[in-house]
């Protein structure tokens, strides 16, 4: 597992994926993780396949007993069938995951684990000093699906929003933007049912600043690339491709 480290400030974002070692047929994911001085938040902590390895990781920058959070975009098992191993892992710990979807993850095995159920508008994630902003992103592609926001850092983690199904090893950040659209084009037009859904979300996003668009597969987008982002998104007919 690689760890990229995207901000460091008084406290610091890293983006753990590209696993070398990852089972072929599982599709890729990105898992993030923000550190504070005495917290950590693990961000879509990703399937049971990818477990130990991230629990590996995880382990290299911080001690067990601070790894006090888990976040759930949606209900995934690319994002949180490792539920009910981190319930083992870390008994103490909370998840932040959406109120209607609680009882469909319990399913996963959350017996130690405080459930934390985020309803439809949104919330507050406070690590220490550190507020994250829970953005509404539903039916992109969940019908109850949250990002992650922290305007100290300017990082937008989108869960599936702006993913790309990519070659194994690919770089972590897009290059060239007009190169990456054809690896997200059908993941969007499939996956994304509503162009209202869609349309609400960039009126909501376009008012944040955002340095790096950080998505749970493939690349993730700096500087004016987030913009040419929403530019793409914006003009692509969803909810299209049966
Ligand atoms: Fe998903
Ligand atoms: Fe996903």
């Amino acid at each position: 597992m690689k760890m990229t480290k995207i901000y460091e400030g008084s406290y610091q974002w890293l983006m753990f994926g590209r696993d070398d070692n990852k089972p072929e047929k599982i599709i890729d994911t990105n898992q993030y993780m923000v550190r504070t001085a005495s917290r950590c938040l693990l961000i879509d902590p990703g399937g049971v396949e990818l477990f130990a390895p991230m629990l590996a990781a995880v382990l290299h920058h911080a001690p067990v007993e601070e790894i006090t959070d888990l976040f759930a975009s949606h209900q995934d098992p690319d994002i949180i069938s490792s539920l009910g191993l981190w319930d083992q892992a870390l008994p103490s710990a909370k998840l932040h995951a959406s109120a209607l979807w609680e009882g469909f993850i319990r399913h996963f095995g959350c017996e130690s684990i405080e459930y934390v159920p985020i309803q439809d508008n949104g919330g507050v994630i406070t690590l220490d000093n550190t507020e994250l902003q829970v953005i509404p992103a539903h039916y992109l592609h969940s019908s109850a699906n949250f990002n992650i926001y922290d305007p100290k850092a300017k990082i937008l983690m989108s869960g599936d929003i702006g993913a790309a199904l990519e070659e194994p090893g690919t770089p972590i950040f897009v290059e060239k933007f007009e190169d990456h659209v054809d690896k997200m084009r059908f993941f969007h037009q499939r996956w994304m049912p509503s162009n209202q859904a869609k349309r609400a979300w960039i009126d909501r996003v376009r008012d944040l600043d955002i340095d790096i668009l950080a998505p749970q597969h493939g690349r993730m987008f700096k500087g004016d690339d987030v913009k040419r982002f929403l530019d793409w998104f914006d003009a692509l007919q969803v909810g299209v491709a049966v």
